[in-house]
């Protein structure tokens, strides 16, 4: 039996220097964006408890956070904003002077030069009802009328400096409103990042307490379902076709093989969110002592690049950007 078998895989495999040499997939801080909430009207942070070890930040912690991400060298942070009062028409979300706005301003004077500052924008943070839209009196959630909130909204965040937005609400035509809104303000150089294949999940649970959403039901009817694969190629096509300058998928994990799709088809950057629900299932094993945390954020993150993302948001930005510094 000498000299069989002929090939061995395991030879590469023998050391860690081994393994580091061929490994087809790193994670550097530079990819990763790490996802911010600051709360309006807070003296000090407050816990997401259903997000342990996330907070909804005052403007003074937002600052210490985006400066704490900065020095660990992550790619960008992206801001969500939790506001005092909420209304039907989610008017603090254009409000020059609303939480997220503030948010915004605070964290490109702290750290702009350093790091790339994005927005979502959605409407559900700033509604009462919880949508991401505006209801027509049927209870429906109004397309077109939604778009015009939005051009409102991009207006806004790029008023106050932000280099990227993050439409996120799954309106048809949201791409191509808010592009048109931003060049149509002198905002021509404000990048679009698509939250193009978002899909209606569970896994948003968690968020939903970290932006105090009242939402009733579900965003089945703007958001994607998750029996679908063919239609995130079109959403993200449409996306393109309307100006996005890079296109999200969202969740990520369990969603990977849509990842790859999106990755294959386009060639603008493709970026996935690893979600709410998606790291605090990880955090709640970990605290049981069932999963070993830091392994497993790692090879989430890993799996999620090697699906095709070259940009992941992820509440663990700040701390793995720093990991792998020291290692
Ligand atoms: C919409 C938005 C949501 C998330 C990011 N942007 C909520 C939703 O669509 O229901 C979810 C992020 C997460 O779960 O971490 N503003």
């Amino acid at each position: 039996m000498a000299g069989f078998p002929a090939v061995r895989p395991r030879r590469l495999r023998r050391t860690p220097a081994l393994r580091r040499l061929v490994a087809e997939t790193r994670l550097h801080p530079a990819d990763l964006v790490l996802p911010v909430f600051v709360r309006e009207g807070v003296r000090e942070p407050v816990p997401v408890s259903s997000m342990p070890g996330v907070v909804q930040h005052t403007l003074d912690s937002l600052r210490a956070a985006a400066v704490e991400a900065a020095e660990a060298g992550v790619g960008g942070i992206m801001l969500f904003g939790v506001p005092e009062e909420k209304d039907a028409r989610g008017s603090a979300g254009t409000d020059p002077d609303g939480i997220l706005q503030q948010g915004i301003r605070a964290v490109v004077e702290e750290v702009g030069d350093a790091t790339v500052v994005m927005s979502d924008l959605c409407l559900d943070e700033f509604t009462d009802h919880g949508h991401c839209g505006l209801l027509a009196p049927d209870g429906s959630v109004d397309n077109d009328a939604t778009l015009e909130v939005y051009a409102e909204m991009a207006r806004a965040q790029a008023d106050a400096g932000v280099h990227v937005v993050g439409p996120s609400g799954m309106m048809d035509g949201q791409v191509g409103v808010v592009r048109r809104a931003l060049d149509g303000a002198g905002h021509q150089d404000v990048a679009v990042l698509a939250y193009a294949a978002k899909y209606a999940s569970g896994f948003y649970g968690p968020f939903r307490e970290a932006v105090q959403s009242s939402l009733q039901g579900d965003r089945k009817t703007y958001q994607q379902d998750a029996a679908n694969l063919t239609e995130s190629l079109r959403e993200v096509a449409l996306d393109v076709a309307e100006g996005a300058d890079m296109v999200m998928v969202k969740p990520a994990s369990a969603f990977l093989d849509v990842l790859r799709r999106v990755a294959d088809s386009v060639d603008v950057p493709v970026a996935a969110y690893q979600v709410s629900g998606e790291y605090s299932m990880v955090e709640a094993a970990a605290a049981h002592g069932w999963i070993d945390r830091d392994r497993v954020v790692h090879e989430t993150l890993t799996s999620i690049r090697r699906a095709g993302a070259q940009v992941v948001l992820t509440y663990w930005a700040s701390e793995v950007a720093r990991d792998l510094r020291r290692a």
